[in-house]
C-alpha cells in the first residue's frame, strides 16, 4: 500500500493533503513542468495545477468503481463453477479485482478526495465505470471469454499506466498488471478448455464471444477524433498511449488468439492490411456505449443495487476495522507519553 489508507483521520472526511496554494504559479507550473518534460513522477506533497489533480481524481476513481463493480458479473458464477480448481480460480481473480479497487482509491486518497465521497458518487449514480460491466454473463464460457477478453482489453489498457506521470497511481498499476495477466491467462486456458469438448461446448464458447467482442473494443474509449481531453492528459504524461492505438493492438494480438482457441471473431470487415501492417476491423456502436455508460444498459440497476447492498452490508467490518485502530492509536499515544 502507498498511502494511509486504514488510519483514522482525526475528524470525519479530513483530507489528507492540504491544497497547496501557489505563492508563485509561474514558477512552481514551470518546476512542474520541467519534472514531467524530464519524464519524472509527480508524488502527493508536490504541487500540481488543479486541472491535473481533477483529472487523476476522476480517472483514477473511475478504475476504482470498473474494478469492484467488476466483482459482480463473475462474482455470479462462484457458487455455479464447474469443478473445485474452477472455483478456486475464480475466487482468487474476483478477489485480486477487488484488491485492485483498494489500491487504486487509496491512489485517489493521496490527492486529497475521501473514500467515502468516492463511494458515494459510485453509489448514487453520479459516478461512471467502465460500460462493460454491465452485461450479464449467461454461460460458464462468459466467465474464460471475460478472463480472455475483459482481462486482455484491461492490459492493454493498464501497461502503459504503469508509466504515467503520478507516482500512487503508476506504482499501483505494476501489481495490478501481474494480476491481470493472471486473469486473461486463466480465462483463455478455460475456453481453450471447453473448445476441446462437446459441440454445445464449443457453441456456448462461440456464443460468450459474439456477445463480448464488440463491447471489449469499445472499452478503450472513443475514437480519438471524439476524444477532446486525450491530448491534455497526453501532455501531462497520464495517458501515454491514444485510445485507437491501443484498440488496434488490442486486435492485433487478439486475432491469432481467437485462431489458435478456434473460433470466430463477429466482424466480417477485420482482415489483415498488408499495408498498414495492422488488421482492419469494422464500425463499433457508439450509441450502445453511451447508452450503457450514461446507465440504460441491460445490467446497470442491478450492478448498483447489488454494489449498495454489498456496502451497506459490510459497515460492520468497517466499523469493528476502525474501533481496533482508533484502540491501537490510543495505546501507541499512552505508550509514547
Ligand atoms: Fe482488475
Ligand atoms: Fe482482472
Amino acid at each position: 500500500m502507498y498511502t494511509q489508507s486504514f488510519s483514522v483521520p482525526d475528524e470525519p472526511g479530513q483530507k489528507h493533503i492540504k491544497a497547496v496554494a501557489p505563492a508563485e504559479p509561474a514558477e512552481l507550473m514551470a518546476k512542474f513542468d520541467a519534472r514531467i518534460d524530464s519524464d519524472g513522477r509527480i508524488e502527493p506533497q508536490d504541487w500540481m495545477p488543479d486541472a491535473y489533480r481533477k483529472t487523476l481524481v476522476r480517472q483514477i476513481s473511475q478504475h476504482a468503481h470498473s474494478e469492484i463493480v467488476g466483482m459482480l458479473p463473475e462474482g455470479n458464477w462462484i457458487s455455479r463453477a464447474p469443478s473445485l480448481k474452477r472455483k478456486a480460480i475464480l475466487i482468487a481473480k474476483v478477489q485480486d479485482e477487488g484488491g485492485h479497487g483498494q489500491y487504486l482509491y487509496s491512489a485517489a486518497e493521496t490527492l486529497g478526495v475521501s473514500r467515502a465521497d468516492l463511494l458515494d458518487a459510485l453509489h448514487s449514480g453520479k459516478a461512471k465505470y467502465s460500460s462493460i460491466f454491465n452485461y450479464p454473463t449467461l454461460n460458464w464460457a462468459d466467465v474464460g471469454t471475460i478472463g480472455w477478453l475483459v482481462d486482455g482489453a484491461a492490459i492493454m489498457n493498464q501497461v502503459p499506466l504503469c508509466r504515467c506521470s503520478y507516482g500512487p497511481y503508476s506504482r499501483a498499476m505494476i501489481r495490478v498488471c501481474k494480476e491481470e495477466s493472471f486473469h486473461q491467462r486463466q480465462g483463455y486456458e478455460a475456453l481453450l478448455v471447453m473448445m476441446k469438448g462437446t459441440d454445445e461446448q464449443k457453441a456456448m464458447v462461440q456464443d460468450a464471444v459474439n456477445r463480448y467482442w464488440w463491447k471489449c473494443l469499445a472499452m478503450f474509449g472513443p475514437p480519438d477524433a471524439d476524444s477532446p481531453h486525450s491530448a491534455q492528459a497526453m501532455r501531462w504524461g497520464i495517458k501515454r498511449v491514444s485510445n485507437d492505438d491501443l484498440r488496434q493492438k488490442f486486435i492485433d494480438a487478439t486475432v491469432p488468439q481467437a485462431k489458435v482457441l478456434g473460433v470466430t471473431l463477429p466482424d466480417p470487415d477485420l482482415k489483415w492490411n498488408e499495408e498498414r501492417g495492422h488488421y482492419d476491423y469494422g464500425q463499433i456502436d457508439w450509441d450502445e456505449f453511451w447508452n450503457t455508460v450514461n446507465g440504460n444498459g441491460p445490467c446497470n440497476k442491478e450492478r448498483l443495487s447489488t454494489r449498495v447492498k454489498a456496502h451497506n452490508d459490510g459497515q460492520w467490518v468497517r466499523d469493528a476495522a476502525l474501533a481496533h485502530a482508533r484502540k491501537q492509536q490510543q495505546r501507541a499515544m499512552k505508550e509514547a507519553a
